[in-house]
C-alpha cells in the first residue's frame, strides 16, 4: 500500500454505529455494585489488541508502554501472554518488578534520566536505556561493560496527534557524534529507535524513519547493531475511524524486510493495548438550560478520566447507556466536569436525546492516558477501576 491508497482506504472508512450494541446488563449490574464515577478495565480485551498486534507485526517484540495505563492486573495479564515492557521511571521499575516481570524483559526507554533512575533499573536487571544526547551518553561512561544504549533519532510527523520527536531524539547528523563517544568511552551501542508520536494515523512516517534508520546503520557499519525500536503510535478509533491494525502495520513489515540479518525488532505499544481496554462510566448530576443548548454536569470530567482530553488531545466517544431512538429528537448538548473550573468540559455541540439527572454515560477507548494523568482537584477522587472479563466486543471495540 502506498502513501496514496492508505489515505484512499482512511477516507473510505466509516464511524459504525455502536450505539445499539451494549450489553447493558452487564454494565447496570456494575453500577449496582459500584458508585460512579469508574472505569472498566476488560482483560479480555486486553488479550485481543495485544494479539491483533502481535499478529499485524509478527516479527516484532512487543515492550507495552506502561505510561500508557500502569494497572498491575493489566501489566500481570500481558506478561502471561509474553509481552515485553518499556519502562521510564523508579516508580514504573518498581511496579513491574513487584510483578514477576524480570529485567532481561524490559527496555528503559526515557532519553533524560538521572543517575539514581540509572542505578534503579540496572539493580532490577535492566540494562538497555535509551539516549539521544551528549550529556546522556557521558552518564553511562561509568556503567561501561553493564549496559547497551539504544540512540533514540527524531523523525518529525505532521500524522500524529501527538509529535513526541520534537521533543525527544537526536537528528541523524548527531548520530555519529553520540555513537563515537560511547564507544571511545567503552560503552556499547547496540540500536536505533524513534517514536514518531503518538495516535499516528499514516504509517508512512514511521516508513520512512525505518527506511533512514537502515541506511544509518549500514553507513556506520563499525557498529554491532543488534536492535531498531520502531517505538509505539499505532493508533485506535476515537471520534474518526483509523486504518485496521493489519493494514497500518502492513507496510512497516515491508520496510522491516530490508533489515540486515541479524537485527532484532521492538516495538512499545501503548494506546494501541490499553486505548480500546477501558471504558467510563460517569452518571449526570446536574443539567441547566443555557442559551440554546442544555448543560449536562457529570460527575467526573478533564480533572480526572477524561484529563487525556487535555493531555493527549483525544476525544473519546461518549454515548448514553440507555438505547437510544435514533428517529428520535436530538438536543444540542454540553458535557461539562464536576469541578469548578471552566476549562472542565468534556464535549462541546454533542447531539444528545433529552437526559435526566441520574442518567449515565460511556465514554469509550478511555484506557490510554486518562487515569494515568488524571488529578484530585477540587478533592473529587479519581475514578476507581473495576477489572472484568470479556463485556466488549473486541471487532467492534464496543461493549457487547
Ligand atoms: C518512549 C515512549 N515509548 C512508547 C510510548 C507509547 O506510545 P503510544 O501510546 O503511541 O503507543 C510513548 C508515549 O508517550 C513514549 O514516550
Amino acid at each position: 500500500m502506498d502513501s496514496q491508497d492508505i489515505i484512499q482506504h482512511f477516507a473510505e472508512q466509516t464511524h459504525p454505529d455502536e450505539l445499539e450494541q451494549f450489553d447493558r446488563a452487564s454494565i447496570k449490574e456494575l453500577i449496582e455494585q459500584h458508585d460512579t464515577p469508574f472505569m472498566v478495565l476488560d482483560l479480555e480485551e486486553v488479550d485481543y489488541q495485544y494479539k491483533s498486534l502481535q499478529a499485524a507485526l509478527p516479527n516484532v517484540k512487543l515492550f507495552y508502554a506502561i505510561k500508557s495505563l500502569a494497572h498491575p492486573q493489566l501489566i500481570k495479564r500481558l506478561k502471561s501472554l509474553g509481552s515485553y515492557f518499556d519502562l521510564a521511571t523508579i516508580g514504573e521499575v518498581e511496579l513491574v518488578e513487584s510483578l514477576g516481570v524480570k529485567g532481561e524483559q524490559c527496555i528503559h526507554t526515557h532519553p533524560i534520566k538521572k543517575d539514581k533512575e540509572i542505578q534503579r533499573a540496572l539493580d532490577f536487571g535492566c540494562t538497555r536505556f535509551v539516549v539521544d544526547n551528549e550529556e546522556e551518553v557521558k552518564k553511562f561512561y561509568k556503567y561501561a561493560g553493564q549496559v547497551e544504549l539504544i540512540i533514540r533519532v527524531s523523525f518529525r510527523s505532521q500524522q500524529a496527534v501527538v509529535d513526541l520527536s520534537r521533543k525527544f531524539g537526536c537528528t541523524l547528523e548527531e548520530l555519529p557524534v553520540l555513537v563515537s563517544m560511547a564507544q571511545e568511552n567503552g560503552v556499547t551501542v547496540s540500536g536505533l529507535s524513534f517514536h514518531v508520536g503518538s495516535q499516528s494515523l499514516s504509517p508512512m512516517t514511521q516508513v520512512n524513519a525505518i527506511r533512514s534508520s537502515i541506511a544509518a546503520m549500514k553507513v556506520m557499519n563499525h557498529v554491532n547493531w543488534k536492535f531498531l525500536d520502531i517505538g509505539g503510535s499505532f493508533p485506535v478509533h476515537y471520534q474518526e475511524a483509523v486504518l485496521p491494525i493489519v493494514d497500518f502495520c502492513a507496510p512497516l513489515n515491508e520496510a522491516l524486510a530490508e533489515l540486515p540479518a541479524g537485527i532484532e525488532v521492538f516495538a512499545e505499544p501503548g494506546r494501541f493495548i490499553s486505548g480500546p481496554s477501558m471504558i467510563e462510566v460517569v452518571s449526570i448530576v446536574g443539567k441547566a438550560k443555557r442559551g440554546a443548548r442544555t448543560w449536562y454536569y457529570l460527575d467526573d470530567g478533564v480533572y480526572g478520566g477524561f484529563s487525556g482530553q487535555i493531555y493527549d488531545h483525544a476525544q473519546y466517544p461518549i454515548v448514553p447507556l440507555k438505547p437510544i431512538d435514533p428517529t428520535g429528537e436530538f438536543f444540542p448538548s454540553v458535557l461539562a466536569g464536576p469541578t469548578c473550573d471552566s476549562i472542565d468540559v468534556v464535549a462541546e455541540d454533542i447531539e444528545l436525546p433529552d437526559m435526566k439527572v441520574g442518567d449515565i454515560l460511556i465514554g469509550k477507548q478511555m484506557g490510554a492516558y486518562t487515569i494515568a494523568s488524571a488529578t484530585e482537584f477540587n478533592f473529587y477522587p479519581k475514578p476507581k477501576v473495576v477489572v472484568v472479563e470479556d463485556i466488549f466486543d473486541p471487532e467492534t471495540d464496543a461493549l457487547k
